[in-house]
């Protein structure tokens, strides 16, 4: 198992630290008003960490994924959505770009980010949700540019984030495929619309929304050709994006540790037939579960994180830690309100907020369907189109 260096025991406190004293008292209200947590992204950059994983010569703090994760597990235990800006601050979209970018989109995407931006990646489409390859977004080229036409939903932090990674199929003068590229855009430039804003049921103070592309001018220079080349380059951009998968997986850990804590402090509050209603094995055993599901997900998110070193986390292995922790977090989240009886149900409380919010994570970044088909394919090493006409 990963022990924490002693350098990594202070990130966690100073996490720790700003997240009980002024992030978590601020979430009930950010969530009840729907509104982007400006206060707390300020609070983040002002404590390092946006950008926590870009090197220090771009600005950044030169840490790792595993130090990223402790961060945002602290977060999320107050406040869900912040724990996700720590994850887009870090990994995703920066790292993509960080690790697969020349020198300037290196300098572009670490301003922004550094500075307090959540870098959005737009991949899914209305047609290519699971089916992600199936997308109809296009790049064409044209002389030193590309025009950009297509249209991606559900992209964390529409009209927020100013930086953006848009995968999109990319074609040559002639009209022939390339492959599948990222491409940088930036909130303002003409063409790249924000559409409509979901409403959506947990993680609310977020903006779920569509992104638009609409004869998007982009220079030659805000493509992002992973190492292998465009031909191979959706799955250099999904090896990056095992990244993401690992800080959701973090997300969801966060906050079931958030709501098992306050479960297990009120059960030994609040008293039943004379007696701490911990006393009751009916609920001691419910605790127990809890707290396995907790620290096995913390094993594999670890693992995931830690294994990553240099380079991004295993395909395999951050698959299992986002299926196993947004798994759990659905169970331990809810668990933890029925030990607070009617009061979990009362709105006044965070227990109810807290389920809506571990709700998203068996769906965003890869549904758990999806991510078993992921796994099974790399223990069965073997390819597993799920096209009807993939195996003929
Ligand atoms: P579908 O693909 O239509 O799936 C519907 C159901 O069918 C699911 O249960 C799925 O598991 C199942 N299914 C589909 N295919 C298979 C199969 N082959 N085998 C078994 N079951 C299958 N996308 C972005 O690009 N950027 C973002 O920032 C982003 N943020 C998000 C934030 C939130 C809160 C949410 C909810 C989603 C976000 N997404 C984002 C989109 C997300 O990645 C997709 O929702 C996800 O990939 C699933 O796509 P879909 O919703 O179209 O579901
Ligand atoms: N890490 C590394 N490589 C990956 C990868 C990942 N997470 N996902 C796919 N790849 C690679 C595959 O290994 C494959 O490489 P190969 O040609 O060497 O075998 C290539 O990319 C194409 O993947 P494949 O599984 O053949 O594609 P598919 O058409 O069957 O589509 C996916 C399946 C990949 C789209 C699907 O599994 C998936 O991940 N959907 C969810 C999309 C998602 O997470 N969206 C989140 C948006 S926020």
């Amino acid at each position: 198992m990963y022990t924490l260096s002693t350098e990594q025991l202070e990130i966690q406190e100073n996490a720790r630290h700003l997240a009980q004293t002024v992030i978590g008292p601020r979430a009930k209200q950010h969530d009840i008003d729907q509104e982007y947590p400006w206060d707390n992204v300020k609070a983040l950059t002002q404590a390092g960490f946006m950008g926590m994983t870009i090197p220090r010569e771009y600005g950044g703090l030169g840490l790792s994924y595993l130090d990223t994760v402790l961060v945002v597990e602290e977060m999320a235990k107050v406040c869900a959505v912040t724990g996700r800006i720590v994850v887009e601050g870090n990994m995703g979209a920066i790292s993509t770009v960080m690790k697969y970018g020349n020198e300037a989109q290196k300098q572009l995407a670490a301003s922004y980010v550094t500075a307090g931006d959540k870098a959005a990646i737009c991949i899914t489409e209305p047609g290519a949700g699971s089916a992600a390859t199936q997308m109809t977004t296009r790049a064409d080229k044209k002389g030193d540019h590309y025009i950009l036409n297509g249209g991606k939903h559900w992209i964390t932090g529409g009209g927020v984030s100013k930086f953006h990674l848009i995968f999109a199929r990319v074609f040559d003068e002639q009209g022939e495929e390339l492959g599948i590229g990222g491409f940088i855009a930036i909130l303002g430039e003409e063409g790249l619309i924000v559409g409509r804003r979901e409403p959506t049921m947990g993680l609310r103070s977020i903006p779920e929304t569509e992104i638009i592309m609409e004869n998007l001018v982009l220079g030659a220079d805000r493509l992002i050709e992973p190492p292998k080349g465009l031909k191979r380059g959706f799955a250099g951009l999904m090896a990056a994006y095992n990244s993401q998968r690992v800080g959701a997986g973090t997300v969801a850990l966060g906050v079931a540790q958030g709501a098992y804590e306050l479960a297990l402090e009120y059960s030994q509050q609040r008293e039943q037939f004379g007696r701490p209603i911990c006393e009751f094995q009916g609920l001691q055993w419910m605790l127990v579960d809890m707290s396995i599901k907790l620290e096995a997900a913390r094993g594999l998110i670890y693992k995931a994180a830690g294994n990553a070193g240099d380079g991004f986390p295993d395909i395999a292995e951050a698959a299992r830690a986002k299926i196993f922790a947004a798994e759990s977090a659905i169970q331990v989240t809810n668990d933890a309100l029925q030990i607070f009886g009617a009061s979990g149900y009362s709105r006044d409380l965070p227990l109810e907020r807290m389920c809506r919010d571990a709700r998203m994570f068996t769906i965003g970044g890869g549904t758990t369907q999806i991510l078993r088909t992921v796994v099974a394919s790399q223990i069965l090493k073997r390819k597993l189109p799920q096209t009807r006409d993939g195996y003929t």
